[in-house]
């Protein structure tokens, strides 16, 4: 059986700090802390649905972390100015290196999905623009399910809607918390370690593999 790749989105393939270009237009030299901010409480807010079950989609998660973090940084954005910020989020870039490396996963026969806290529309709009979706069998969504990443409901979810089995399913992930939930819920999971400072959390549930390079799927993922 084909092995399934389920490719993690925001912060994997696609670069939510991408927002900074349309940040610094808006609030100048303060983009980059803000943006750290508004990923990070808007993960933060996904945990804490997740735990009391008040499950609001990735969009609300995504607008109430940006309302957060203008409050934090004081930069009183107008409602305009935050929608704008919103319609940047729908056509976040890729990262350089993704689409010459899903050509050559997509070449070397494995079956890929998208996976991703986002809803299905907002992931398959993002792979449609960064020019990547033509890689794709498909996007599965934690939408579905009504709850977040790293609840196992959510791997277990991707499992069963593209028709494969925990043994042969991988996460590729840069995310820790991912690929701590992927591995948890009995997966494979590869850690794509795409940033030199992330420190993978030590807790004793570690990757499958760790990648530097998405490439080295090719070689690695069997
Ligand atoms: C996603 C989150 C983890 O794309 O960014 O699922």
């Amino acid at each position: 059986m084909a092995i399934t790749l389920g490719f993690d989105i925001y912060g994997t393939l696609i670069d939510p700090h991408g927002v900074t270009v349309k940040l610094s237009e808006l609030i100048g030299d303060k983009a980059a802390e803000f943006s750290l901010t508004w990923r990070t409480k808007q993960l933060e807010y996904t945990f804490r649905r997740g735990l009391m079950r008040d499950y609001e989609n990735f969009p609300v998660c995504t607008r109430n972390a940006l309302d957060y973090a203008d409050q934090v940084f004081k930069t009183n954005l107008s409602e305009d100015d935050k929608q704008a910020l919103m319609d940047a989020y729908r056509v976040l870039p890729a990262y350089d290196d993704v689409p010459a490396a899903l050509a050559k996963i997509r070449a070397a026969g494995f079956r890929m999905y998208g996976f991703s806290n986002g809803v299905a529309e907002a992931v398959s709009g993002l792979l449609e623009h960064a020019g990547i979706s033509e890689y794709f069998d498909g996007v599965v969504s934690v939408d579905d399910v009504k709850t977040y990443k790293p609840n196992p409901d959510v791997y277990q979810h991707f499992v069963e809607s593209t028709g494969s089995d925990k043994s042969n399913a991988w996460l590729v992930s840069s995310n820790p918390f991912d690929v701590q939930g992927a591995i948890n819920y009995g997966m494979q999971a590869a850690w794509l370690h795409r940033f030199p400072d992330v420190v993978f959390d030590p807790w004793g549930i570690e990757p499958t593999i760790v990648i530097q390079d998405l490439v080295e799927i090719v070689e690695r993922v069997k």
